[in-house]
């Protein structure tokens, strides 16, 4: 008998999360030199991490005999001054995948549901699915959230509303406006999640955190994966008020966060430069991109973060086609969008490389 029988049913239709392609992968898989493949698929930071963070992660080798603070106590009270919270407002997650996880695990039980957006990051359905929830899914006009909408849809078995601002695979934000209204409108037995991963490429970002001052139950997710330029090291953050931040500490393991990760995320916290230089090449890389697709008359979604999603038609043969040059986007299937690609802002000479072989591939 089949092991499946007694796993939990649940997961048997849960279609695992497909990360994009790692460059060893495509180099082993197509006889490629790892240094000639250009990864445009993870919306990473192409110019790296911190150099900062680097030498903070160095010192930190020294010291893995140890195991690391579990309350990442240095890096918790950094982000708490830095957005003029208590220590006890913020947790630390092994990425912001986790802290969703964490969410799933506190609040969730089959039968609840989550409410997202019918093109929202994929993460939130496939945690609600493990915890045996089901997902709202809310009908998003120009891939934009509509957050009225998303509203009117929470039921009294409704637990979590998760709004991603910029949304992960479209770039679309949604407004102060919008967010005041919903958050006019949102009862409490819901914790609303505001993921915040691209936070810091936006020039004017709407406020969330004054939502976790008034003590609502709102959880702001942000990462060091992003504009940090720290993804391999997995770290990200969710701010809330103390009684969700406690809730939610219960349902970590003691050590989620190594000590090399909390120490290149401290040091990269305090390295604002690197951010800013990041910053200054993502817009010029989304305005390159993006006046490209015009000019190739391709349909695109004006982004807000460091990717850019472009209808090319059949989007998993465009994905090939640019794999087999060496250049890696992400194909949108799994997003319901087979015509797109998403196309994650590098260096200008990755933009231009990507732009000269996308050409080639749709001629
Ligand atoms: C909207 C959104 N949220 C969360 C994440 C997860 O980031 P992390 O690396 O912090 O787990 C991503 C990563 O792509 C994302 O796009």
């Amino acid at each position: 008998m089949s092991i499946w029988n007694h796993a939990n049913p649940q997961l048997k239709d849960l279609v695992a999360y497909e990360p994009g392609k790692p460059i060893e992968d495509v180099a082993r898989e197509l006889g490629l030199r790892p240094e000639d493949i250009i990864k445009l698929a993870s919306n990473e930071n192409p110019i790296g991490p911190s150099p900062k963070a680097v030498e903070a992660m160095k010192r930190a080798v020294e010291e893995v005999h140890l195991y690391p603070d579990g309350a990442s106590w240095k890096l918790r009270n950094a982000l708490a001054a830095k957005f003029g919270l208590g220590m006890g407002n913020v947790i630390i997650g092994c990425g912001s995948n986790e802290i969703i996880e964490f969410i799933g695990h506190a609040f969730l039980q089959p039968g609840d549901n989550i409410v997202t957006a019918r093109h929202a990051f994929l993460v939130y359905k496939l945690m609600a699915k493990v915890f045996g929830a089901d997902t709202i899914e809310v009908e998003d006009p120009g891939y934009v959230h509509d957050l009225d909408a998303m509203a009117a849809a929470i039921t009294p078995r409704t637990k979590e509303i998760f709004i991603a601002n910029p949304n992960n695979p479209s770039g679309t934000l949604v407004s102060q406006e919008a967010i005041d209204r919903f958050m006019d409108r949102v009862p409490d037995h819901v914790v609303v999640v505001f993921d915040e991963a691209y936070h810091e490429f936006l020039d004017n970002p709407p406020d969330t955190l004054k939502y976790v001052k008034q003590g609502r139950n709102v959880v702001v997710l942000r990462t060091f994966s992003k504009i940090q330029g720290l993804a391999g090291t997995r770290v990200g953050y969710g701010l809330g008020n103390k009684e969700l931040i406690d809730i939610l500490q219960r349902t970590r393991q003691p050590f989620n966060v190594n000590s090399v990760a909390q120490a290149g995320a401290l040091a990269g916290l305090l390295d604002e430069e690197h951010q800013a230089k990041t910053k200054v090449l993502t817009d010029e890389g989304r305005d390159y991109l993006q006046a490209q697709f015009a000019d190739m008359g391709l349909e695109f979604i004006h982004s807000y973060a460091n990717f850019v999603l472009v209808r090319v038609g059949d989007g998993n043969a465009v994905f090939k086609a640019l794999m087999q040059r060496g250049v890696i986007v992400r194909a949108m299937a799994a997003y319901k969008l087979p015509e797109w690609v998403r196309i994650s802002i590098g260096t200008m000479a990755e933009n231009r490389r990507c732009i000269e072989l996308l050409r080639e591939v749709l001629a």
